[in-house]
């Protein structure tokens, strides 16, 4: 039986250009030596009469009483006959080869082509909204433990005790579950931190910051009143970005994965920390804390074009091998965390790594730093390598967002992927355009 296809057709998705799959994936069948332990799950065929031949098709399936799954339509920009027709078979992983070999002999009768295709296999990724739950079950140790007791905020018992309160909310909240996210009912001393980061930062966004970046805490500050003194509620945040760009926080107990955290961006959602630096050390944190995440990354996810190519890199992490990933991260690296912009011939920030840095953000403007124009693959191949707990010896500049945004979605394409993702915001849920087989 054909069912609906969770997958979708390439012809609506317009990727045509990327529908070549894997070539080590496949294995014709005339000559074909595939190992009889082997499992098809996919067949391709061409076929001239698309009705007619798709009935007999069907039926030959139902004989077999393998069932199909999905069907899709494939382009093929190289196909001499532009009568003929490519089609993809989907059907359920597991069904023995010899059955396969009598089914495919009958199909050959119909086709003019027919290819048997193996679902690739790539690492685990989130597909529906409920899956992020599976993201943050457990955090990076950023310092070893020796490290962190001569650290005078890990003696306070009771911030450590409220830190742990947190990071519970944290670890016990489902997305899926509920849209409000844990209301932290912070301290006088968590406000005065609040209060003297801001006042302290803000002066030097005016100088240093990029005009977006201006903008878009500046209409913070008008959306929340006492924005300077009072932390806002996460929750609240949260739903002010909604309306403006759709994106939404979703909380975590500490640094996650960069695969978890770039994969949570294909949802437009940002994980981040709810808890707030020591207020013994005012402008230091040797972690992602909410100066970090509310100062520092959340004003940019209000501005779309930063918030586009921002989801782009999550789209195009999602089911990538170590290496590809490694280089999307890098190029989140430069932008989000550390990127910088051309403005009116000045070099001003925009990451979120600069923003929560006083010494940062006057560093990052002065003749020190190595400023170099923005370029994806200048990054991945020379730039891999860069210090995370300390100011950073290279910066790339954009020219504009949506600039950016344009090379990122041209470096996101040329990444080899066994399928095409996208992200549907009714249904809150990615969409790809073939199965594949995830692994943990
Ligand atoms: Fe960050």
């Amino acid at each position: 039986m054909i069912q609906s296809s969770p997958i979708a057709n390439f012809s609506t998705m317009n990727l045509s250009e990327k529908t070549d799959i894997d070539k080590s994936l496949e294995m014709i069948i005339q000559g074909s030596n595939m190992n009889q332990k082997e499992m098809a799950s996919s067949m391709q065929i061409q076929i001239q009469d698309y009705q007619e031949s798709l009935i007999e098709i069907q039926s030959i399936f139902k004989q077999f009483k393998v069932d199909i799954t999905s069907i899709q339509f494939q382009s093929c920009p190289a196909r001499k006959n532009k009568q003929m027709i490519d089609l993809q078979l989907y059907f359920k992983d597991g069904v023995q080869e010899q059955k396969i070999q009598k089914m495919i002999q009958q199909v050959q009768k119909i086709c003019q082509q027919v290819k048997l295709l193996k679902l690739p296999e790539v690492p685990w990724f989130p597909q529906q909204l409920k899956d992020l739950n599976e993201i943050g079950k457990s955090v990076i140790q950023t310092e070893s433990d020796s490290q962190r007791v001569e650290l005078l905020y890990f003696k306070d018992q009771q911030y450590q005790k409220r830190r742990k309160q947190i990071a519970q909310a944290a670890y016990d909240y489902k997305i899926n579950e509920s849209r409000s996210l844990p209301i932290i009912q912070y301290t006088k001393k968590d406000n005065y931190v609040w209060n003297y980061c801001f006042n302290r930062l803000s002066k030097l966004y005016k100088k240093f910051a990029c005009e977006e970046f201006n903008c878009a805490i500046d209409q913070f500050k008008k959306e929340f009143q006492n924005f300077d003194e009072k932390i806002p509620q996460f929750n609240e945040v949260s739903m002010y970005l909604t309306e403006q760009t759709g994106w939404r926080l979703k909380p975590v107990a500490g640094m996650i994965t960069p695969r978890e955290f770039l994969n949570g961006l294909a949802f437009k959602v940002f994980h981040c920390t709810q808890h707030i630096r020591h207020h013994s050390v005012p402008l230091y944190s040797y972690e992602p804390d909410l100066i970090h995440e509310l100062l520092g990354h959340v004003p940019m996810f209000a501005t779309k074009d930063f918030s586009d190519f921002s989801q782009q890199i999550g789209l195009a992490s999602l089911g990538v091998n170590d290496t590809e990933l490694e280089k999307l991260a890098a190029i989140y690296f430069y932008t989000i965390e550390f990127g910088m912009c051309r403005e009116k011939g000045q070099s001003k920030a925009y990451g979120a790594g600069i923003m929560g840095s006083v010494h940062e953000l006057e560093y990052c403007v002065s003749d020190k730093p190595q400023i170099l124009p923005f370029n994806p693959f200048v990054i991945c191949k020379d730039h891999m390598s860069y210090p995370l707990n300390s100011i950073q010896p290279v910066y790339f500049e954009i020219d504009s967002f949506s600039d950016v945004k344009k090379q990122v979605s041209d470096y996101c394409n040329q990444i080899e992927k066994p399928f095409n993702a996208i992200y549907n915001a009714k249904q809150e849920r990615i969409i790809i355009d073939r199965e594949v087989k995830m692994c943990k």
